[in-house]
């Protein structure tokens, strides 16, 4: 799928902050976005840190000026990601959005899933967004002259599968309704303290990325298999293969929630699925001819 092209703004201007799993897909388009929305420095950070530069090229290519800082880090971690928002801080004195973004998918189904699955699946998506939550949060804080008031927003990619069973496999649907519960946990936590720091989730329906080629180690092809024909035999969701993202729109949704036009939203999961959950049933083309003539 080609890069989307961006539009130049400047809703982030003089800001500074952090992405992660920005070695690909989301995150890497997360990166260009950002920049385009006039961020002064991204930390791109990653498990897998070998795409990081070429992230950054990709940015300088583009003619942005945003300065772009590639980071490896293992968000199950806490002490990396510790030593991450330390950095931000150490190196630009503030820390404005954090785009906990990373994350890992399986195929196995309910009675294929392992107890270690799980407990890896919640490590990443669950632990990882918990810690990257908790850190930049304690960044936010941090006031210094180039930031003389605390604040900021934090950023959870969900899925379209935090909001209902059939999306995803088992073990990736429970982590991802955890990511909401983390948003709302959070945003609670953190409005009643009086923070400044916003919590929100942005929830990809199908998205075109590396994913499932990225994660595809453990699961079997039998099981993704059989996942794929559970989704068809749904009825509602073979239009889901043909109603694929680019990485950009999810990445643009991210850029607004970090922007002070956001300044009202909090523990929310805005759901990017171009409209799919919206889709009707194949039965009803039978009920009313959705065309419409035109004037
Ligand atoms: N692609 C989709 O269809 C889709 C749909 C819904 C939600 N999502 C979510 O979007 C997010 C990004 O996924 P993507 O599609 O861009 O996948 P991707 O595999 O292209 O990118 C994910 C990145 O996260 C990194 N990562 C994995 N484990 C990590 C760890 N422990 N610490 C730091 N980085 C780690 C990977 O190295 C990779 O670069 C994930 O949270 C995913 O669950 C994706």
């Amino acid at each position: 799928m080609q890069a989307v092209p961006l539009v130049k703004t400047s809703i982030l201007a003089g800001t500074v902050g952090v992405i992660t799993g920005a070695g690909s897909g989301i995150g890497a388009a997360a990166v260009r976005c950002f920049a385009a929305a006039g961020a002064k420095a991204i930390y791109a950070s990653d498990v897998v840190d070998r795409n990081l530069q070429a992230v950054a090229d990709g940015v300088a290519q583009e003619g942005y000026e945003t300065e772009v800082i590639g980071v490896k880090t293992d968000i199950t971690k806490s002490d990396q990601v510790e030593e991450l928002v330390r950095k931000v801080i150490a190196e630009h004195g503030r820390l404005d959005w954090f785009f906990a973004n990373a994350g890992i998918v399986d195929f196995e189904v309910l009675s294929t899933t392992t107890p270690e699955a799980l407990t890896r699946m919640l490590d990443v998506n669950v632990v990882g967004a918990f810690n990257s939550v908790q850190w930049a949060a304690r960044g936010m804080m941090n006031t210094s002259d180039a930031k003389p008031t605390p604040g900021g927003s934090i950023i959870i990619t969900t899925s379209l599968a935090s909001t209902f069973g059939g999306m995803g496999a088992p073990a990736y649907t429970i982590s991802k309704h955890a990511a909401v519960g983390l948003v709302r946990a959070a945003a609670t936590n953190l409005g009643m303290a009086n923070t400044g720091i916003r919590v929100n989730g942005v929830g990809p329906g199908p998205t075109a990325t590396a994913i499932a080629q990225n994660n595809m180690q453990g699961a079997s092809q039998d099981a993704m298999s059989a996942l794929m024909e559970h989704a068809k035999a749904a009825g509602s969701n073979p239009a889901a293969m043909s109603a694929v993202a680019p990485p950009e729109y999810i990445a643009q949704t991210a850029v607004f929630l970090a922007s002070d036009m956001a300044a009202g939203v909090n523990g929310e999961n805005i759901i990017v699925d171009k409209g799919l959950r919206q889709k009707p049933d194949p039965f009803s083309g039978l009920m009313f001819n959705p065309s419409i003539e035109p004037l």
